[in-house]
């Protein structure tokens, strides 16, 4: 049954999570279910441009993962150590038959794929760090698919938490890990992001 306080705690549980139990497979017909709930989503002039290359072999997981750049705020950490990296990814690639743009089906997507993959127990963390023309090599991705994001996916081993920040327009918004490992998200509260009233 949907509901508000359903969608509420499936947002707060859908944290980006960059560490997973590499020993736990995602398969095939997990991602292509992730893909399917995309159909549903609003898309500009309804054009639909977007399209997914799914991975999940070994052999193509360890293709992708050299090539993403993970959590610039924790610049001390080279991203997760082997047996900790994401078992699957879904590339979102921009068709560029329908136009050099996709307005903001690109969002819409990522986070219906990330809500989808929380609901089963999965973790993802959307990423837009790597370098596009290396990423379609990498994967023979056909001419005229231009690679936007990349959604990592896997069981996760972390924990994160959200936090308010001070609520000030200049509070510090960047992430950081405390020494138990877990992973502190500060998001500014509801109180600054509505605008006043004159
Ligand atoms: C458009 C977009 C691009 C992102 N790119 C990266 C990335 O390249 N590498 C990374 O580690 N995380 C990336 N992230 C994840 C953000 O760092 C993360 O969403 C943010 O820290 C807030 O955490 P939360 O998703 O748990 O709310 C990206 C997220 C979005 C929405």
């Amino acid at each position: 049954m949907v509901n508000f306080d359903i969608l509420e705690e499936l947002m707060k549980r859908d944290r980006s999570v960059r560490r997973f139990d590499e020993s736990f497979p995602v398969h095939e017909s997990t991602l292509s279910r992730l893909v399917e709930l995309t159909r549903y989503c609003a898309s500009g002039r309804n054009m639909q441009p977007l399209r997914y290359r799914l991975v999940m072999s070994k052999e193509e997981c360890e293709k992708v993962f050299p090539l993403l750049k993970w959590a610039g705020y924790l610049p001390d950490w080279d991203g997760p150590k082997p047996g900790e990296r994401p078992t699957a990814y879904l590339v979102q690639c921009l068709d560029t038959r329908y136009g050099k743009d996709c307005l903001c089906d690109d969002g819409l997507q990522l986070q219906t794929i990330t809500l989808g993959a929380t609901t089963e127990g999965l973790g993802c963390c959307i990423i837009k760090a790597f370098d596009p023309a290396k990423l379609r090599d990498a994967l023979a991705i056909p001419e005229g698919l231009e690679p936007r994001y990349v959604v990592a996916i896997g069981s996760p081993v972390e924990k994160v938490v959200v936090e308010p920040t001070d609520g000030t327009p200049d509070a510090d918004i960047k992430y950081y890990r405390t020494a138990d490992g877990v992973h502190h998200v500060p998001k500014r509260p509801l109180s600054e992001l509505i605008v006043s009233k004159p």
